[in-house]
């Protein structure tokens, strides 16, 4: 099996500091985004990765090179962030006729992927998505399901009657690309993912949900991204080698190597590598790179003056 993982988003809910690090670089917890991704691909025996990029491809490419965390990397390039349907198009001449699991490159997931794929594996399906019960159906493409099988797939339905989002894997074999080539842009623009599994389902193909057990975050907005790296460091702390750091550190707080920050506390926060920051009061719930001079930061994305509250 191999892997495709979508990482040529623009980032924009993490600007400004995604203008100058590619969001799939973006630390959690002291690890590229990225990587975790990676890492839970290999755990599942998924060992031959393509990683589609965009616009920040050079600088992925440069940080991860031909190998990483035990898996070959392939790089392709998608024109345009068109949607996630689209993105995969560019990995069609990597995949072949192989199956393959879609993995979205800012996702971490804290429990293996295995399970899944074993599932994939032995029922022979043309299509397994992994699933989470969620409070907010509404923001996620959302799965009808009975038993084991999906009978209906929603994008962002504005009253959601199941509770079941889907959770950023898939497992295909070769009928998505027929699906893929048969889709229309949605109301958004956007050729979706969802939409040809809806349309796998309308043939009569075998879609299968996977209900995800473990836990599941996007990192993709301030806050989703402070939640997961607060999840990954146990609430705890994380300071990189040669940083240096005056001031009280409280909890979860990730700095990256190389990092000078001058503050009176800081709380809830990322610092990136090599980032220097002087501030007179606290730091709290931040994302911060370059070097930053201020008198207090709260609830913002921060490089070097400029600064972005969400
Ligand atoms: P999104 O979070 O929807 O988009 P984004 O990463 O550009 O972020 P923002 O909304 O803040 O601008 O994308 C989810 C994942 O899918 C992410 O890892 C990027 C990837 N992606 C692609 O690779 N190609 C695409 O066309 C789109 C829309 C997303």
């Amino acid at each position: 099996m191999k892997g495709v993982i979508l990482a040529a988003g623009k980032g924009t809910r993490l600007y400004p500091v995604t203008r100058h690090i590619p969001k799939p670089l973006v630390p959690v917890a002291g690890k590229a985004t990225i990587l975790h991704g990676i890492e839970r691909l290999v755990e599942a025996g998924i060992l031959d990765v393509c990683v589609v990029v965009g616009e920040s491809g050079d600088a992925i490419r440069d940080a991860l090179g031909d190998e990483a965390c035990g898996a070959r990397l392939t790089y392709v390039t998608q024109t345009e962030p068109r949607g996630l349907a689209h993105a995969v198009r560019f990995a069609r001449d990597f995949v072949a006729a192989d199956p393959f699991c879609l993995y979205l490159g800012d996702a971490v997931y804290d429990c293996s992927l295995a399970p899944y794929r074993a599932r994939f594996d032995e029922s022979g399906c043309a299509n397994l998505n992994l699933v989470k019960p969620v409070p907010d159906p509404e923001r996620f493409g959302v799965a009808h399901v009975e038993g084991e099988r999906i009978t209906r797939l929603v994008e962002k339905p504005s009253q959601p009657d199941s509770n079941l989002a889907m959770a950023g894997v898939y497992f295909f074999r070769e009928p998505i690309w027929d699906a893929i080539d048969a889709l229309q842009p949605s109301a958004r623009g956007e050729y979706e993912i969802t939409d040809a599994i809806q349309l796998l389902v309308e043939r009569g193909e075998d879609v299968i949900a996977g209900v995800y057990e473990g836990n599941w975050f996007d990192t993709g907005t301030l806050s989703s991204l402070l939640t997961c790296s607060g999840f990954l460091l146990s609430g705890g702390m994380r300071v990189g080698a040669r940083s240096q750091v005056t001031g009280a550190i409280g909890r979860n707080v990730a700095i990256g190597a190389d990092a000078m920050v001058r503050c009176a506390a800081i709380e809830n926060s990322i610092v990136l590598e090599g980032a220097r920051v002087d501030c007179e009061g606290v730091i709290r719930g931040c994302l911060i790179g370059g070097s930053v001079k201020a008198t207090a930061l709260t609830d913002v994305i921060v490089w070097n003056d400029e600064s972005v509250t969400p």
